[in-house]
This record gives C-alpha cells, structure tokens and sequence, in this order.
C-alpha cells in the first residue's frame, strides 16, 4: 500500500505541488485527474524518487521511502510507467521485457516473464520481434509489462492513453483493471476523465498543486459537475 503525505514539490521557479495527500491499495485503481500543470506527474515522480521531495512523506507498506534511490523504489515494490511509454524500438518485445526484470534472478524472471505474457498474448505473439515495430497501444502493454517484470506491489502510470486512438484507450484501460485485479495497487494519472472513472475505483483530484477532490469513483461520477468545475471543461468529454 501507498501512502503520500502532505507532499510538497518544489523546482526553482514554482512550487509544483502544495501539500498532496493520497494514496493507493492493492487490488484498486485510485485515479488522478487535473488540469495540465496540475503537478500529478511531479507527485508521482517525487513518491518514485526522480524528483526531490521537499517536505512530506511517502510510505509503502508502511516503510518510509521518502528520498529513495530511485532504483531502491523499484527493489521495494513500487514502479513508475513514465508519460510516453519510451520502449527501446530496436530490441526486441522480449529483450524489453528482460530489461524490466534487472532486480530479479534469471530464473524468477522467467516465471514472471511467462505471467507476463499470460496477462497480455500480444507480446508473446510479437516477442522476438523490434518493438519500434508495435503500434502504440501494443508499446503501451509493453511499457506496462516491462514494469510488472519487477513484481510490483504498487504501479504509477502516468497518462497511459496518451496519444491513442479510442479503441486502444479501451483496451489499455482495461489492462490497467487487470493489474489491479491481480492484487497491485495502482495509482492511474489519466487526462480522459470519462473513460478513467469507468476503471477507477477512487478519484482524486488536483488543481494547481493541491487536491481538490477525492472519493469513491461512484461519487466522482455522479458528481461530474463538481469535478468540471474544478478541473475546467476540457477534463471531462460527454
Ligand atoms: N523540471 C521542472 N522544472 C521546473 N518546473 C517544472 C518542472 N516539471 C514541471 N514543472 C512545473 O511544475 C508544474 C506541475 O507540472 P507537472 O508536470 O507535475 O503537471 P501535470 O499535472 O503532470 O501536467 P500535465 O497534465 O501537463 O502532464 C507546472 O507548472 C510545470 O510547469
Ligand atoms: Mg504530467
């Protein structure tokens, strides 16, 4: 479980984010909605430890990994999938993969490497060939799957349907709900509101560095005027 406390972000300029409070449970997906520059991605790079911390907490656990080595996040069970998926196109899917798998011994990464291609038949499919070669839906279960290598207790996705057609952004939602399904605790940050709360278990939400909603998903939908006019029209469609 993830707990960020009273997170402060600072870069010189400006404070990103102001006192964030959240959290993540396994088996649950906690959505992260706000405006661009709401600072959700610096939240979830300070909790992963690729940006500094300036005040507040991260505990997993219950461990406090505040200012973690990024590499000792990864060694403790969380995982940031960064905005933009960042595959290495001329390895292939399975040297991608084995990549994600650096923290486990040559035999555990073959038993994850075989759930991982249980959880998505695509990459088995394509797996001796260059994964510049995936469309972009397929780079993302890749992305996600070179994360789930690292046998992940907690995973932060950052803006996973970016730049997908409709279709894909179903199924790379989808994907998201079977991680959590497989017991992870997963903190999705996603600019398509709608289709985000249809996976979601809780919403949160952030406007300026600050969260200025959290509740069940339930809530959050019935609730879409509330969160509009928080996060301003362009964050929910329909
Ligand atoms: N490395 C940096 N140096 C200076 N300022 C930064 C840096 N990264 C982000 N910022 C600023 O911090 C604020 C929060 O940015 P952040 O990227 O966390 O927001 P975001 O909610 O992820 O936005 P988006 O929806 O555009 O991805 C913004 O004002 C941004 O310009
Ligand atoms: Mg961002």
């Amino acid at each position: 479980m993830l707990e960020i406390a009273d997170l402060h972000v600072r870069y010189a300029t400006a404070e990103a984010v102001r006192g964030v409070s959240l959290g993540a449970e396994p088996g649950r997906v906690t959505l992260v909605l706000g405006a661009n520059g709401a600072g959700k991605t610096s939240t979830l790079r300070a909790a992963a430890g690729l940006v500094p911390v300036h005040a507040g907490h991260v505990r997993l656990e219950g461990r406090d990994i505040t200012r973690r080595a990024p590499h000792k996040v990864v060694r403790d069970g969380m995982v940031l999938v960064p905005e933009g998926r960042r595959v290495f196109a001329p390895l292939t899917v399975e040297e991608n993969l084995v990549l994600g798998g650096y923290t486990a011994s040559r035999d555990r990464s073959r038993q994850v490497l075989a759930r991982v291609y249980e959880m998505f038949p695509i990459l088995r499919e394509r797996r001796g060939g260059p994964a510049g070669l995936l469309s972009g839906g397929e780079q993302q279960m890749l992305a996600f799957g070179r994360a789930l290598m690292s046998s992940p207790r907690v995973i932060l996705l950052d803006e996973p349907s970016m730049g997908l057609a409709p279709t894909m952004v179903e199924s790379v939602l989808g994907a998201v709900r079977d991680m959590a399904d497989a017991g992870i605790a997963v903190l999705l940050v996603e600019q398509n509101a709608d289709m985000g709360m249809e996976v979601a278990d809780s919403v949160v939400a952030m406007a300026r560095g600050e969260v200025v909603f959290a509740g069940a998903a339930a809530e959050a939908r019935s609730n879409a005027s509330v969160l509009r006019a928080f996060l301003g029209e362009a964050a929910l469609v329909g």
